[in-house]
């Protein structure tokens, strides 16, 4: 009998390695294979057991709890308390577009004959038969968005690196995922990471470039375990190297750690910290696309972004174009997290209601109390309030809202929550994690704590709230980077929705 235990980090934080060894431990001839999180972390650690029926699934099991589920007869697909059924079939999974994570959970991430049997090298494939002209064309065509969060068209940005002569090009994969409640990126590297290598072979190919970086935050050890381990094999494939499948193309990928910093997410101060120095932002221009790694041509894109392109190489650029709404195409991976009653990765064509995802698919608060305030696009995010869930997940109707998208982080809040608190927070972050280089942001954010705190003090509150709207103004306006330029999100949009929360104690 084969038996499917995650090996994603979630699953590990919570005893899958245990599981692992209590189903090997229990006496029955089993096969168990390490695959990717589903990503129905409530779920986990999800077990699941290969029947004529398709993969039967239980979950959460709790290594005490495996003896008793032999024996209640696991391995034969039985019924149980924790038998969720035909794992493929869970509505959850059922109502997702599943381009960039379909193969997450379902194969083992470092099989290479799993990757193949999966339609892997497909894309590369398409793409070596063709120019890299045609393939930066087929990238620009299939309308794909940067999923770092700024949404600049992907193909745009090849065609400059293309475009710009030099001996020397870089393809550098932005792994810091520093927002809070974002983990797709992990999850993806942890669960497929062959799909980011052939991605980034694809841009190495049609960029000409033969040298890639992945920079990985230092807080996923698991992922980078998974990506040094996927670049071995990968090569012994012949999948990376001088001779990309035979092809005469030649490309390699290196993974770098990150140096712990939030700020090194930010592409200039990403490029910093590979070349070995601190990260500090740049100033633009010039573009990295122009002058980047080691002042070369270089393509910067997040995972997802990369995880995109093998697919559209395989399926054609219509495939892609033909799924999302107005500007936004393809789909997007939102992260649900927070307080949440069903937390983990839904991947979707954009378009559908930010309430949908919460509600339907998210089951509201895992408190169970009334949702308040929504913040979508990471820390630096707006904060959507209930009556503004019906918003489409798409990157013009967000911006037209006073939000973003963002990287798709969703963290939920309950009807307890203390607006001015959060507001209070994003400066506080933003003080803690500046890279210090211009002074809006630096000092700004120090400042912003402060104003706040004297309006929820009851000093002065109308002077004060006047004066927080122009240092808002101005750090929008004046910061280098995202950084402080974004700050001003999260606190613009509780004044504006939840303004008691300010002043109403005094
Ligand atoms: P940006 O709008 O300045 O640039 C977006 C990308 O397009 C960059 O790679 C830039 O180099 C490139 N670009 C711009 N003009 C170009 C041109 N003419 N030709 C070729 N390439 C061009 O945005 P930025 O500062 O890179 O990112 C800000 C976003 O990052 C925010 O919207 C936020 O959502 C997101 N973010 C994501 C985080 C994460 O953990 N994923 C953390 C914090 C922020
Ligand atoms: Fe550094 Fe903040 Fe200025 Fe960005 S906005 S360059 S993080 S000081």
């Amino acid at each position: 009998v084969t038996v499917y235990v995650p090996c994603d980090s979630a699953a590990l934080s919570v005893g899958a390695d245990l599981v692992a060894a209590e189903l090997e431990a229990a006496g029955r001839p089993i096969r168990v294979v390490r695959n990717g999180s589903r990503g129905m972390l409530w779920l986990e650690p999800l077990v699941e057991v290969v029947t004529d029926r398709g993969r039967i699934g239980y979950g959460p099991v709790e290594p005490e709890r495996v003896g008793d589920l032999v024996a209640a007869g696991l391995l034969d697909g039985a019924d149980h308390e924790l038998c969720q059924g035909v794992v493929d079939q869970l509505p959850w999974l059922a109502d997702q577009t599943r381009i960039c994570f379909a193969r997450v959970g379902i194969t083992d991430p470092l099989s290479p004959e799993d990757y193949l049997a999966h339609g892997g090298m497909a894309g590369l494939r398409r793409a070596l038969a063709r120019s890299g002209g045609d393939v930066v064309a087929e990238v620009t065509e299939s309308g794909l968005r940067g999923r770092g969060g700024a949404g600049f068209p992907a193909g745009i940005k090849w065609k400059t690196v293309a475009d710009t002569p030099g001996p020397d090009k870089f393809v550098c994969c932005n792994a810091d995922e520093g927002d809070s409640g974002t983990f797709a990126d992990r999850m993806l590297m942890e669960g497929d990471p062959f799909t980011l290598v052939e991605g980034m072979t694809i841009a190495g190919y049609a960029v000409g470039a033969q040298e890639g970086y992945i920079y990985i935050r230092s807080e996923y050890p698991d992922a980078v375990r998974t990506m040094r381990k996927a670049i071995e094999i990968a090569r012994a494939q012949g999948w990376l190297g001088g001779d990309v499948l035979g092809s005469g193309v030649r490309f390699d990928l290196h993974v770098r750690v990150g140096a712990g910093a939030y700020i090194c997410g930010e592409e200039t101060a990403m490029l910093e910290s590979l070349e070995g120095k601190r990260g500090m932002v740049r100033a633009k221009p010039p573009i990295p696309a122009i002058t980047g790694l080691f002042g070369k041509p270089t393509v910067v894109n997040n995972v997802l972004t990369l995880a995109s392109v093998p697919a559209i190489l395989a399926d054609g650029a219509p495939a892609y174009q033909a799924l999302g709404v107005e500007r936004s195409r393809g789909t997007q991976v939102f992260q649900l997290a927070g307080n949440i009653a069903r937390g983990g990765v839904f991947e979707t064509a954009f378009g559908l209601s930010l309430r949908d995802l919460v509600e339907r698919y998210g089951g509201a608060t895992r408190t169970g109390r009334p949702i308040r305030a929504v913040q979508v696009g990471g820390p630096l995010g707006a904060y959507v309030p209930e009556s503004g869930l019906d918003l489409p997940l798409e990157y013009e109707a967000f911006a037209s809202a006073g939000a973003m998208l963002g990287h798709g982080g969703i963290v939920v809040f309950d009807d307890t929550v203390d607006m001015a608190a959060m507001a209070r927070f994003a400066m506080e972050f933003c003080a803690e994690e500046s890279c210090g280089k211009c002074t809006p942001c630096r000092v700004g954010a120090v400042r912003g704590v402060e104003v706040i705190d004297r309006i929820v003090a009851g000093e002065d509150p109308d002077g004060n709230l006047a004066l927080l709207g122009d240092l808002c103004e101005l750090m929008t306006d004046g910061s280098l980077c995202a950084m402080g330029g974004l700050t001003p999100m999260p606190v613009r949009s509780a004044l504006l929705h939840f303004p008691d929360d300010f002043t109403a104690r005094h």
